[in-house]
């Protein structure tokens, strides 16, 4: 039986309490941080980089799902890795070697991960699938936390999770964007491991108990 992981993004955390927001998740029944990179260049929004990395790592109890929207990552896979990062995600739309990039990140010792914009289809990652820890499927446009899932999100998921299926290999299924208690259900379903849940766990009126809610609509979900 496949692990079912909860990842609040830390994106959408009170950065001006960032360390007491990170504890709030170390106490919460969460598996993952999920940490957004963004440049500016591969997305129209700057995030933080390596030293908000560092920073979050100190108080992180919990694997750093770092996911790199960025353009040229092969640039800074050593450092992200030095900062702290157990998982590290790039873009397929910004590698134009992505077998390489996906051996680069794995000589770190970190796991590795390759992400899809809604609008790139699922097949691109047909000849790199034995080599990836992770495949995420994003469900939002990348750039922002906050916005509305996109529902074709749950076709490109079933898609993925029947070739997972039939090659029978390891990686994991990671959703991202607009994910929360209304459509986790339906997002588990179409066969995702990993969720991602930004707005909807920090910005609800009590994280730690919305992440216990996530895990519930898992466990009654998954019929083991
Ligand atoms: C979007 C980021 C997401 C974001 C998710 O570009 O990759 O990880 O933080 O936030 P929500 O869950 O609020 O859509
Ligand atoms: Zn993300």
């Amino acid at each position: 039986m496949r692990q079912h992981l909860i990842a609040p993004s830390v994106l959408a955390a009170d950065f001006k309490q960032l360390a007491a927001q990170i504890e709030l998740i170390n106490n919460s029944e969460a598996d993952w941080f999920h940490v957004d990179v963004m440049d500016g260049v591969f997305v129209p929004n700057i995030s933080f980089g390596m030293f908000i990395i560092k920073a979050i790592k100190e108080v992180a109890k919990k694997p750093l799902d770092v996911h790199l929207m960025i353009v040229e990552p092969e640039k800074y896979i050593e450092q992200i890795r030095e900062a702290g990062a157990d998982v590290i995600t790039v873009h397929y739309e910004a590698c134009p070697h992505i077998h390489r990039t996906i051996q680069q990140i794995k000589a770190t010792g970190a796991k590795a991960g390759v992400a899809i914009n809604p609008g790139t289809p699922v097949s691109v990652l047909e000849d790199v699938l034995e080599d990836l820890d992770l495949a995420l499927i994003m469900s939002v446009n990348p750039g922002y936390g906050g916005q509305k899932f996109i529902y074709r999100t749950l076709e490109k998921t079933r898609q993925l999770k029947e070739r997972i299926t039939v090659r029978n290999t390891n990686t994991l299924i990671e959703i991202d964007g607009g994910v929360g208690l209304q459509n986790a259900e339906a997002v588990l379903k179409a066969g995702a491991d990993v969720l991602v849940a930004g707005s909807s766990v920090y910005k609800s009126e009590d994280p730690v108990k919305t992440v216990k809610l996530l895990k519930g609509i898992i466990k009654n979900t998954i019929i083991t």
